[in-house]
């Protein structure tokens, strides 16, 4: 099945309870060749997504993968953290055993610029505010060509979760965004309107509860906390797990479908900034410019993630 080689990946995340599940299933999937983890300024400040990547791998068991912290904030807005749903530290719900892991010396955008060089075809998974990306690409734009793809869970063909019309990451960071999203490299848009099909049910739940290692006890904790704002911030008790999905297509492609659709992050409104508008109709007459997700396979993907779990600590 897997006869290819493994796919070297950067994962840039803002850990965050979802962020971590794509961190374990990146280091969790044999089509996955997890070479560096970068962190930024989101979910929560940047010292705490930092260290709670430091604590997510260290029990887990993933001890091989340098972490490096990036950027502090949006480029050009403040930072917001979204204490409301993931807690004060970014991870709320379980006690964070300290991390055996120490933190790259490197800067994030040195991290990534290393690993681009050290194998052809990078492939990064962004699953957060794309910050570290942005200024990965202004300051190292020949480094841009060697990348094979950039997949991002951010924006939505519909409406927002942090604003009517914005999602969190794009919210956040819509000037970094757009700058990636202009850079080169094949841009692909993982929604909400598809990660919203990625319910975190009591089923979900209780599977990953019968795997029955120190990963999966703790991801149950993380899962429990995640239903629990979600449900009094956004009126959802079952939390959709959105930045796995973005590895999971990177795994499995047949995971997620995606169309070729031209994609602009709206900048400048007053009430709609970081929107992602994407023409799925051709109504503009512009040149497709990104994949954008427009469904999943729901059972796949879970399917994927419990048995990554399953190979971890
Ligand atoms: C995104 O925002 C964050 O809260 C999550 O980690 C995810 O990356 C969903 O809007
Ligand atoms: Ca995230």
């Amino acid at each position: 099945m897997n006869a290819q080689a493994p796919i070297p990946l950067i994962l840039d995340c803002d850990p965050g309870h979802d962020d971590v599940f794509a961190i374990w299933l990146a280091a969790g999937h044999p089509a996955i060749d997890l070479r560096a983890i970068t962190t930024v300024g989101g979910n929560g400040r940047l010292a705490h997504t930092t260290y709670n990547a430091r604590v997510v791998t260290s029990l887990a068991g993933i001890t091989d993968v340098p972490i490096s912290p990036g950027a502090p904030g949006p480029l050009v807005r403040a930072l917001s953290p979204a204490e409301r749903i993931h807690g004060a530290n970014a991870l709320g719900g379980p006690e964070l055993p300290p991390p055996d892991v120490a933190a790259d010396p490197r800067p994030a955008i040195e991290l990534i610029r290393d690993t681009v060089d050290a194998a052809d075809d990078v492939t990064i998974v962004a699953t957060g505010p794309l910050t570290n990306i942005a200024m990965f690409a202004r300051i190292y734009p020949d480094r841009m060509s060697k990348i094979r793809e950039i997949v991002w869970m951010g924006g939505s063909t519909a409406r927002g979760n942090v604003t009517p019309y914005a999602e969190f990451n794009s919210w956040c960071d819509p000037e970094a965004a757009s700058i990636v999203l202009g850079s080169g490299p094949p841009f692909t848009m993982i929604g909400l309107n598809v990660t919203h099909q990625a319910l975190v049910t009591q089923e979900v739940i209780a599977g990953i509860g019968a795997i029955g290692n120190k990963t999966a006890a703790f991801g149950v904790e993380l899962l429990d906390f995640f239903n629990s704002t979600y449900e009094t911030d956004q009126g959802m008790p079952e939390a959709p797990l959105h930045d796995p999905i973005a590895v999971a297509l990177v795994a499995e492609a047949a995971t997620v479908t995606t169309v070729r659709a031209r994609l602009d992050i709206e900048l400048h409104g007053t009430e709609t900034a970081g929107a992602t508008s994407v023409d799925l109709i051709g109504k503009l007459m512009r040149e497709p410019n990104a994949n954008v997700a427009t469904g999943m396979d729901v059972e796949r993907f879970w399917r994927l993630v419990e048995d990554a779990i399953r190979t971890l600590a």
